[in-house]
């Protein structure tokens, strides 16, 4: 099975948080908005335990994949820990009840690909976003968990890519949702999130830190001009070569989409 050979692969280059030198973290280069960023990075990588809650459910006929869910949960609560323990390291607290309110599972949706197509989106963006913050921080300490972070996104992507690539292939009547999920998560100009669609609602997190503010953050204060394009571009690329269409762009996404539909 698949997730066997993921396994001993993450177990060869996995990081370990005990092994990160929070004693090293240089309060003095700390900024307001690098708290920000933590916080909404703590409550964006929360969410790990409903989704693993809806990957078991939603993919009970499938072990391998649910292997992989539990693999991949382990290393995001490592994130949700690690921006914890620097936010920690710098004197900020971390409350429990917004974290506790993340609790509840997903819907399940629309069908299982286009939860594997979610993920995909998710996992590209925010691999492209802790990479690109990193650079624009200061604090090393931050700066090295935002590079490991994004390195391991980025090592999900792939596999979201393996799972929803073997699934459409059994499934083809799958592929509709595949494109419906790229195109709600791509088609104007704003980052979307899983996190961010299904949960911003909950009155716990009323006045509190999303993973919205992060993405704010990031628009207003990091990125380029045409960044936004860039990242949108490449997670169609990659949506394309899993489905074998050429979906550059918005116009062939609702094209490829009607055909599949037809
Ligand atoms: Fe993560
Ligand atoms: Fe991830």
């Amino acid at each position: 099975m698949h997730t066997y050979e993921v396994f001993t692969h993450y177990e060869r280059n996995h990081w370990k948080l005990s092994d990160v030198d929070f004693s090293a973290v240089r309060r003095d280069l700390v900024k307001p908005e690098y708290v920000s960023i933590a916080k909404s990075a703590v409550m964006g990588e929360s969410n790990v335990i409903a989704a693993v809650h809806g990957f078991l459910n939603e993919f009970v006929d499938d072990y391998d994949f649910s292997a992989f869910a539990v693999v991949w949960g382990y290393q995001e609560i490592q994130h949700h820990y690690m921006f914890k323990a620097w936010l920690e390291a710098v004197g900020e607290h971390v409350e429990d009840a917004p974290v506790e309110a993340m609790r509840a599972p997903y819907d399940p949706g629309t069908s299982p690909s286009a939860t594997l197509a979610t993920n995909i989106i998710s996992e590209l963006t925010v691999n492209h976003i802790y990479r690109r913050v990193a650079t624009a921080v200061a604090e090393p300490v931050l700066k090295e968990l935002l590079l490991k972070a994004s390195l391991d996104e980025a090592g999900h992507a792939r596999e979201f890519i393996h799972f929803c690539r073997e699934r459409l292939a059994k499934r083809p009547e799958e592929t509709a949702s595949v494109l419906e999920t790229l195109y709600v998560y791509t088609s104007d100009k704003k980052i979307k999130h899983p996190v961010s669609m299904f949960k911003s609602n909950l009155t716990e997190l009323e006045d509190h830190e999303t993973i919205d503010t992060a993405f704010e953050m990031f628009l207003e204060q990091v990125a380029d001009a045409d960044e936004l394009d860039e990242l949108q571009g490449k997670i169609r690329r990659v949506f394309g070569q899993m489905v074998d269409l050429d979906l550059s762009t918005n116009g062939r996404v609702r094209r490829a989409l009607a055909d599949v539909l037809s």
